[in-house]
């Protein structure tokens, strides 16, 4: 069986010694997907795979399902999009990168969004272009009493776009539009596996809190990210071409640094993982 080595670090554990194509039997799969949910973080090391080997790989994490934007899709692989976050100098940079600057959390602004996010790097830059993660257990556990005793059942609007966003996103087309109306999502999430609580942020899809008049929401969301913004909850990955990131989107956040050289290619491939309603 492989190993769940745990990283120093306030989340994230490499999985070691994983051939994988042995990912897919019970045992193995059962021990990755409880990885995810323990350290919200699993890395697994190896070389770059084809787009049908990586959502092969993903079946370990659950069900894969296409993402929103079509053109972003792997052709022959619907479930499998290729992220391209080169850095143009002709300004044909894809927007995606800039979104994925602050804090985030994916698929938010679903009803029944992603509960986790596989990320394949297939080309990275020379240096720089770390992805950090945030524990949002550990972001809930940190915050003062008071503050979640007021925050204790409280609901929150996501949608695609949001004027708090620090860059908004990419157009939809209408048939993206109708497929997106704002949702409605628990400020405290309980995690399904683990029963943990967490703090459910996305400062990307983040409207505001229902019931509270709009100034009084905005200062509330604007406290709970900055205890989401202390680097005491992070941990930065340094990326090594063919590595495998999974992240549990129902407890963490992440971010890109788009600190890399300019023309230098960083293409990923990205599989989203059904997930289940907030609770
Ligand atoms: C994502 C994302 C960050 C990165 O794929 O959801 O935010 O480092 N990616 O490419
Ligand atoms: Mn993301």
């Amino acid at each position: 069986m492989p190993e769940v080595v745990r990283l120093d670090a306030p989340l994230g554990a490499r999985i070691e010694g994983l051939e994988r194509s042995q990912a897919l039997s019970t045992d193995v799969a059962a021990l990755l997907d409880r990885a995810l949910a323990d350290h919200l973080l699993v890395v697994i090391p190896g070389a770059p795979m084809t787009p049908e080997q990586t959502r092969d790989l993903s079946l370990a994490f659950g069900e894969p399902r296409p993402q929103l934007l079509r053109r972003k899709r792997a052709n022959d692989v619907p479930e499998v999009s290729l992220m391209v976050s080169t850095l143009m100098t002709d300004g044909t940079t894809d927007k995606t990168v800039y979104r994925a600057e602050d804090w985030h959390t994916d698929d938010s602004y679903f009803e029944i969004p992603a509960k986790a996010t596989l990320l394949h790097s297939i080309e990275i830059p020379g240096r720089g272009g770390a992805t950090w993660f945030c524990n949002m257990h550990s972001v809930y556990d940190a915050l003062p009493e008071a503050t979640r005793r007021h925050i204790e059942g409280r609901r929150a609007i996501h949608g695609y776009d949001t004027p708090r966003a620090r860059s908004r996103p990419a157009p939809r087309s209408p048939q993206e539009t109708a497929e997106t109306p704002d949702v409605e999502h628990p400020l405290v999430r309980t995690h399904p596996v683990t029963g943990r609580k967490g703090l459910y942020l996305n400062p990307n899809r983040l409207d505001r809190i229902v019931g509270l008049p709009r100034a009084e929401s905005d200062a509330l969301l604007d406290e709970l990210t900055e205890e989401a913004r202390k680097p005491k909850h992070h941990h930065g990955h340094v990326w090594r071409k063919g590595d495998v990131v999974v992240w549990d989107n129902r407890a963490t956040m992440h971010r890109v640094v788009n600190d890399y050289p300019e023309n230098e290619p960083r293409i990923m491939h990205r599989v989203l993982l059904k997930g289940e309603r907030p609770v």
